[in-house]
């Protein structure tokens, strides 16, 4: 009986003693993944364009790096990946938000060279949607702007952030599909077959790689070890720099070395524009931050919510934004001088538009003071959001698709066409100018509601009404981060053409053709939106599915 009883009281005890332990490891699991929901992350996350380039970032936050180290890796991965969007013979904007919550902007755009054709702007073919050649180039800028980036705020050695990518591009990988699809769409075909780029891109008949085939990159890689290992200086003076500049003179480019020298990544503070409980922190002028603020102001003034988009509300939603981006269009030639700029991103700007839209009909063009510029595509952008409460918003290009075509045989660069960027929007240029962008990389954040989100995208002249449509759908119309990615968008081009992606809810489009807008739609949508949001110690990140993108975190 008394042995039954003891043993009963140790099955009790060994019971207690579970079920304590089985509570506190509860709690200790509790504690350290709070309960994010299954496909987020608790510490890291890195949104780029392709999934081998989100890994490569992201790694190197596990290792203790900066969101600004695991930026620059992903970069430096994209333009092996993508490298028809960017690459370190082009530039890039960073928004990096310390820690302490102040905003700092990077700009790497690229210069106009001390020589150019004093008539360059009556060469932009405004009807052609590629603009090739070396007169078009400007002074690269990215590796610049990481070499500033790193200094602010590296964490892991320089080096470092270079290698998987050197790796990569000396081990070769398959054509990813986004890279083929370029490389056989007819146009492109042809111009990459016919220009020095198919010393890269072409198979040994000259015919430019498929999907599946390897493609290595072995001159970049010598390049970019030099850079690693002896520092940003490497690709500014010195033996690569001759090299880069001979090879550019060789093909008719006007580029110097003394453009290379004098080559600097400049630093300010970020603008903000209210939106809600959230500040938006955005690059100024000449990045098209600006563009972005005008359609959100103006959109903010109509107090959306979900119901915007329910039932026959949703006519006038889409109907007030579309008339919204018409008068963003309407600014774009004023909105490179940051004193006007400056104005545009306030209230009473945006209470003046909304007073001019009607909400039964449209206008025609004069109306929004629209002028006929270019609709150029190409970009890439990358957001990243680490463990120590910093976050990157960058995004960077070598303008479109393949910048120039013109390729450095004896370095691997591939030279950006950014020049290009002031066509339609400028009568002249000058050496040392940055040539007009929409690029907008953002970073959204709610003290009171312990909310970040950080945002860009690319696409080209869709960057700023795509990453407009990824705000206000997470904002204000209570969809998730992917849903608000992923939804149709609706653009407006450069001759006030409204033109809806494919898919998109067609009785939106009839309302809007009966509306008078003049509607469209598009064969390829090109933007792409990535982005990271945080929300108490949750992250979701998300990478845009046009681009079979796919973000990476821990
Ligand atoms: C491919 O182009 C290179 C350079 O123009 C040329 O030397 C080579 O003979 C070409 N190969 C074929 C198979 O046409
Ligand atoms: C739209 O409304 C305005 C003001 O109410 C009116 O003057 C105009 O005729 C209307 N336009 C259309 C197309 O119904
Ligand atoms: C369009 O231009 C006119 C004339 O310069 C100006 O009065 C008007 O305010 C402009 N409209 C907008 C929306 O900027
Ligand atoms: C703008 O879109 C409209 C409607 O799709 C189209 O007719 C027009 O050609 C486009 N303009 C440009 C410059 O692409």
């Amino acid at each position: 009986m008394a042995k039954s009883k003891s043993r009963l009281r140790c099955c009790v005890c060994v019971f207690a003693l579970c079920f304590i332990a089985i509570i506190i490891l509860l709690f200790i699991f509790l504690l350290r993944s709070p309960t994010c929901a299954e496909g987020q992350y608790s510490r890291g996350a890195v949104a780029a364009d392709s999934q081998i380039c989100s890994l490569f970032g992201r790694d190197i936050l596990k290792e203790g790096g900066s969101a600004v180290d695991g930026a620059i890796a992903a970069l430096l991965c994209t333009s092996l990946i993508n490298p028809q969007s960017m690459g370190i013979g082009g530039g890039a904007i960073f928004t990096v938000f310390e820690k302490t919550g102040k905003v700092k902007v990077i700009n790497a755009r690229e210069t106009v060279p001390n020589i150019f054709q004093a008539d360059l702007m009556k060469d932009c073919p405004m009807g052609s949607p590629l603009i090739t050649g070396s007169k078009w180039i400007a002074v690269p800028g990215e590796i610049r702007g990481y070499e500033k980036a790193h200094k602010m705020y590296g964490k892991l050695p320089w080096k470092r952030l270079f290698e998987p990518t050197i790796k990569l591009a000396r081990d070769g990988f398959k054509v990813p599909q986004i890279l083929s699809r370029y490389l056989q769409f007819p146009m492109i075909k042809g111009k990459v077959e016919g220009s020095s780029l198919c010393a890269l891109f072409c198979d040994e008949n000259n015919k430019t790689l498929k999907e599946g085939d390897t493609l290595r990159y072995e001159k970049l890689a010598d390049t970019l070890e030099a850079i690693a290992n002896s520092g940003p200086d490497a690709f500014y003076k010195g033996k690569l720099a001759d090299d880069l500049i001979t090879d550019v003179q060789n093909e008719g480019g006007t580029l110097s070395t003394a453009d290379l020298e004098s080559m600097q990544a400049e630093v300010s503070d970020a603008w903000t524009v209210q939106l809600g409980t959230y500040t938006m922190y955005l690059p100024q002028p000449p990045a098209g931050g600006t563009i972005l603020s005008i359609i959100l102001n103006i959109m903010k003034g109509y107090n959306l919510n979900p119901s915007s988009l329910e039932g026959d509300n949703k006519f006038l939603t889409y109907h007030r934004y579309i008339e919204a981006l018409k008068f963003a269009n309407g600014q774009k030639r004023k909105v490179w001088d940051p004193a006007v700029a400056e104005r545009l991103i306030k209230d009473d700007f945006a209470a003046y538009v909304r007073s001019l839209i009607s909400s039964n009909q449209t206008h025609p063009r004069q109306y929004y003071n629209v002028s006929i510029s270019r609709d150029g595509v190409g970009t890439t952008h990358i957001s990243v959001l680490a463990e120590d409460g910093t976050a990157v918003s960058v995004t960077s290009t070598i303008n479109q698709l393949f910048g120039s075509m013109v390729y450095s045989p004896s370095t691997g660069v591939i030279l950006n066409n950014e020049l290009a960027d002031f066509c339609g929007l400028v009568d002249s240029i000058s050496t040392g100018e940055k040539p007009p962008s929409s690029m907008t990389p953002v970073v959204l954040y709610s003290k009171s509601e312990k909310k970040t989100l950080v945002i860009g995208g690319s696409g080209g002249f869709m960057i700023t009404s795509s990453v407009a449509m990824a705000i206000m759908n997470h904002l204000w119309f209570g969809k998730d981060l992917k849903e608000a990615i992923s939804a149709k968008v609706v653009t407006v081009n450069s001759t006030n053409g409204v033109n809806f992606e494919h898919m998109f809810d067609q009785t939106v489009i009839d309302k809007m053709k009966d509306m008078g807008h003049g509607v469209g739609t598009m064969k390829y949508a090109l933007n792409v939106v990535n982005g990271i949001f945080k929300q108490d110690s949750c992250i979701t990140a998300v990478s845009d599915a046009r681009k079979n993108g796919e973000a990476a975190g821990y």
